[in-house]
């Protein structure tokens, strides 16, 4: 860690962490209601449980990336954080919100709109929230020593992706139109503006890892950044194929969402060729482990798996199925939790100056809960197919078929607890790092090279 400012980073991973575990508890909840088990109704019926799982999944990233923004922005604009307290403002604020909304859902409190739950009073709150971010931010980098291309597509994808949020604030009577609209958030974050976030976090990563020159990393970054525009924009049509909205969307979305795997790819080569290229061994093994394999992983759960329903004459099979629930899973791991994993395993050892970075417990959090997200997947597929097949094409009812998919869903229990373990190494192994200390500033190089590496 170069600036002490760069300390509050660990609060928002600490948080992210957090919120991360109430979401898998709410994930088991949904996953034992599938197999039948649904003793939690009263307090938590399934509809209730699914907009806490996938609006925590959502604030626990965001948390993340704000984190490894606090911790990446001051390095590559070379100097403190703008303002650290209004850093402390935002997380306080932020968790204020994010718990609200929680309880609030409980009660009702919500407008059930797929992800965009979030009542629209506490909406504002939430700008209000990514305002005060984007200000502190803007100023480090406006006041900064340096502009790097990193930082800039960083600082971009965050700041669009606070405006993209405003599409999804607006009234409208008509549910297509709000369903067309709804997608410029949900969409035009996942396949669009996070993917800057996710590059930017990967090139940083990538940087300070293979010891690589920074412009050979940062001409690939352009190469996403354009591969993402490119295809990402218009394949939000793969949305509108059935939901009310023109014809010739079938054709268009069909065509550049079927383009989109393209930046995934170029993300996990450029994580390979990056990785080969190094030429010295980095001591935090475990940090390059949840690098690479970010890259790969978010190929395979968004572009892999999202090219397979992509296209328009499957999409009329698979709409809204547990296909969908396949896909989601491994691609918000793949590409933005593992990130996030990345980033928080390179910067632990940075604040804190422990040493664990190629121990057991790191080790084994990283293919455990890898293995068991796969597995996961997996039993997504597998029930999701036999409702597509039973559903659709047979035309059984829709809660008939729910029963016969039951014991797919035992699969999908053990599989996540695999993942789970994975996971509770993961915390105890961010628990024994223990508190960043102020004696760490400057003193990044020193621990690194004394494992024989030499950075930047
Ligand atoms: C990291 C990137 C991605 C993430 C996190 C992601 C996540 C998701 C999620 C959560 C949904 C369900 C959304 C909802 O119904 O409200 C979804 C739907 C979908 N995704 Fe992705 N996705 C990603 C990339 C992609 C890519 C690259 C493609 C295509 C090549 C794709 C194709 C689709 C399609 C076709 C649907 C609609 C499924 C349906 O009709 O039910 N996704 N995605
Ligand atoms: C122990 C872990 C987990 C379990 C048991 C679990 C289970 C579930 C279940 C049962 C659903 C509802 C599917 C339906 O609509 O019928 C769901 C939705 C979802 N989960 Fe998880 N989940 C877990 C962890 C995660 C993690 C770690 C992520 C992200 C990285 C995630 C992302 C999602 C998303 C995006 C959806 C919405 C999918 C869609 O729109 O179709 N889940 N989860
Ligand atoms: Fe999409």
């Amino acid at each position: 860690m170069k600036f002490k400012s760069q300390k509050v980073a660990y609060w928002f991973f600490a948080s992210a962490l957090v919120l991360l575990s109430l979401q898998i508890i709410y994930g088991f909840i949904m996953g034992f209601a599938h197999m039948g088990y649904d003793g939690w109704h009263a307090v938590t019926p399934f509809n209730t449980s699914r907009a806490v799982h996938t609006n925590l999944l959502v604030v626990w990233l965001l948390t993340g990336f704000f984190g490894a923004t606090y911790f990446i922005i001051p390095e590559e604009a070379d100097r403190e954080l703008f303002s650290v307290k209004l850093a402390y403002i935002q997380l306080v604020t932020l968790m204020i919100v994010g718990v609200t909304a929680v309880v609030g859902f409980h009660f009702n409190w919500w407008e059930g709109r797929k992800i965009l739950e979030i009542p629209r009073p506490l909406d504002f709150f939430v700008v209000a929230n990514v305002l005060l971010f984007i200000f502190n931010i803007g100023m480090t980098v406006l006041k900064g020593k340096r502009f790097t291309t990193t930082g800039i597509v960083l600082f971009m994808g965050l700041f669009s992706a606070a405006l993209l949020y405003l599409p999804g604030m607006i009234d409208f009577d008509n549910q297509t139109i709000d369903s067309y609209f709804r997608w410029w958030v949900v969409h035009l974050w996942v396949e669009g503006v996070w993917e800057l976030i996710m590059g930017a976090i990967l090139a940083y990563l990538l940087i300070k890892l293979t010891g690589v020159d920074r412009e050979v990393i940062e001409k690939w970054l352009y190469v996403i950044v354009g591969l993402t525009f490119l295809s990402g924009i218009l394949g939000t049509g793969h949305h509108y194929y059935y939901i009310g909205a023109p014809k010739y969307w079938l054709a268009i979305g069909g065509i550049f969402s079927a383009m989109e795997p393209l930046a995934f790819l170029a993300m996990a080569l450029f994580g390979l060729f990056m990785y080969r290229r190094s030429e010295r061994n980095h001591p935090n093994v475990i940090a390059m482990l949840w690098t690479i394999g970010s890259a790969v992983m978010s190929f395979v759960g968004a572009g892999f798996l999202g090219f397979a329903h992509t296209l328009p004459q499957v999409n009329l099979w698979t709409h809204g199925t547990l296909v969908t629930a396949m896909h989601g899973h491994l691609s918000f791991w793949g590409a933005y939790a593992m990130i996030v994993f990345a980033i928080m395993t390179y910067a632990m050892p940075l604040m804190t100056g422990r040493k664990l970075w190629n121990n057991r417990m790191g080790l084994y959090a990283f293919w455990l809960s890898n293995l068991g997200m796969v597995a996961m997947t997996g039993a997504f597929a597998v029930a999701g197919i036999a409702q597509v097949y039973l559903e659709r094409r047979l035309g059984l009812d829709f809660l008939a078929v729910q029963k016969e998919i039951e014991p797919h869903f035992l699969g999908l229990i053990l599989a996540a607890t695999l993942f789970s373990v994975g996971i509770t190494m993961y915390l105890i192994n961010f628990y024994n790092f223990g508190l960043p200390k102020d004696e760490m500033v400057g003193k990044g190089d020193k621990l690194e090279a004394a494992s024989g590496f030499s950075g930047e």
